[in-house]
């Protein structure tokens, strides 16, 4: 990265997020010393449909968004003057969404008249480990496993990256909401699934693990398939069961693989990120692997695990001191992809 005198540890980032269904702003200095990080979830207002409604989720941003924002920057105990640039998610994510708070993020940046950066939020799940734990030896390895996304990335400096393993369907978080959903436990079904898998049996169903012995790729459409047809055979089968089985295969997967790719890279650090950091058994799983296995394991705190907007002011102030600010002319790509 290339060194921009004009931002350093001292200068303060508002970050806004709205590219699913949390509307967060926060306050960063430096890009690790969180000062504010407020989230406003909508979790209640989709529930009910058993997903995100885009058309809701949108409408739902417009309402928080000026209150979020309002309550970052008191909560941070700096006046709105000290400010020096507004980092928002430009992608991926819902169109809508993504609409909303790069409007907002612009308005504020031009009303202060401060540079505005626009953040790949994939890049900025990326950091939100770092936030707790900002002194890190490259190459790590980044598991970065949410309800859109699961990547293993190299990352061998800041914004120095490249994905070396990914799903080739469905998502690890996106298995857990589509099983939850078929179990009827609600949605989000990844912290539903965890805490009833906890009274259930890990080793009651053996559920495939597919891919196990192809690179770093990963799969978890035929596993969901295959929880909805046992289940279908066996309706009377404890839930609590199919629940702790289904978990121990997802992350008997991911551990298996994020363990190929720490010894490719040869990697001294391992960083969790995104929703599914929040497991409990992926948690304990690469705890244990990465102690055996001589790798610095840091995990994000749970509410650096989902959508929140520190991660967002965090990763927009690597990019400030990087490249500069973005051009206002940048827009919302919810394709993003991480490169
Ligand atoms: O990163 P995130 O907040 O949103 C994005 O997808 O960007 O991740 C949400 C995903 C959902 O699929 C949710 O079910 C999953 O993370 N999740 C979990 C847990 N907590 C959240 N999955 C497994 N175990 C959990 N404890």
């Amino acid at each position: 990265m290339s060194a921009n005198t004009l931002f350093n540890d001292s200068t303060v980032v508002l970050g806004i997020e709205t590219s699913c269904d949390e509307t967060a702003a926060a306050v960063v200095m430096g890009g690790n010393d969180v000062l504010s990080s407020v989230v406003a979830t909508q979790i209640d207002l989709h529930a009910r449909y058993g997903g995100v409604v885009p058309e809701i989720a949108s409408r739902a941003h417009v309402e928080a968004m000026n209150v979020v924002i309002r309550q970052a920057i008191s909560q941070s105990g700096v006046p709105i003057e000290r400010i020096d640039a507004v980092a928002a998610t430009v992608g991926p994510g819902l169109i809508g969404a993504l609409l909303v708070g790069v409007a907002a993020a612009k308005s504020v940046a031009l009303v202060l008249d401060k540079p505005f950066i626009g953040v790949n939020h994939l890049e900025a799940h990326l950091y939100a480990a770092l936030l707790d734990d900002p002194h890190v030896e490259f190459p790590m390895l980044v598991v970065l496993v949410s309800g859109g996304n699961t990547l293993f990335v190299e990352m061998r400096g800041h914004g120095d990256f490249s994905v070396i393993g990914q799903t080739i369907d469905d998502a690890a978080g996106e298995a857990f909401d589509k099983v939850a959903r078929f179990l009827d436990l609600g949605h989000p079904g990844g912290p539903a699934i965890d805490r009833i898998a906890l009274a259930g049996n890990a080793k009651a169903i053996e559920f495939p693990r597919a891919m196990m012995h192809d690179g770093l790729d990963v799969s978890f459409s035929g596993l969901k398939t295959s929880v909805i047809n046992y289940v279908r055979k066996n309706p009377t089968v404890s839930t609590a069961d199919v629940a702790a089985s289904f978990q121990y295969a997802v992350v008997d997967v991911l551990a298996a693989k994020a363990r190929k790719a720490a010894q490719q890279i040869g990697a001294k650090t391992v960083a969790l990120g995104g929703g599914v950091a929040a497991n409990s058994l992926l948690r304990s799983t690469m705890t244990t692997l990465c102690a055996e296995s001589g790798w610095r394991l840091v995990l994000p705190s749970m509410g650096m695990c989902t959508d929140n907007a520190a991660m967002i002011a965090s990763a927009g102030w690597y990019r400030l001191v990087a490249d500069g600010p973005s051009s206002m002319d940048m827009g919302a790509m919810p394709n993003l992809k991480l490169t």
